[in-house]
């Protein structure tokens, strides 16, 4: 499957959700996630994310591999739910597109 990975947190675009065919975005807080028992691995959602948050799990750098379960785990929590519609990014979207390291600001 393919994997949102850290540039998401506090950003969360969602020009990706417009362009799955499977519907497997789950949203939370301050993050996105995709269901990977969903996913087909099409990769149409790959070019749609501003900062490039998608990659697919195989290929996933050493310091986001712990998004690879996070995206598992978060796919399963009982208070997100399933985003098909692009909406408004958060505030403050283009201050933190531009910070690293920012897996401690995760909200569940
Ligand atoms: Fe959806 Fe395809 Fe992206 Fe998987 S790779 S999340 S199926 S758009
Ligand atoms: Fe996140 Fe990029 Fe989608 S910032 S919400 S993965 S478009």
């Amino acid at each position: 499957p393919f994997v949102v990975t850290e540039s998401c947190i506090q950003c969360k675009y969602t020009d990706c959700v417009s362009v799955c065919p499977m519907d497997c975005f789950l949203e939370g807080p301050n993050f996105l996630v995709i269901n990977p028992d969903e996913c087909i691995d099409c990769s149409m959602c790959v070019p749609e994310c501003p900062v490039n948050a998608i990659v697919s799990a195989n290929e996933v750098s050493a310091d986001q591999e712990p998004f690879v379960e996070l995206n598992r785990t978060l796919s399963r929590h009982p208070e997100w739910k399933r985003i098909t519609r692009p909406k408004s990014p958060l505030p403050e979207h283009e201050k933190w597109a531009a910070v690293n390291d920012k897996l401690g600001l995760l909200k569940r």
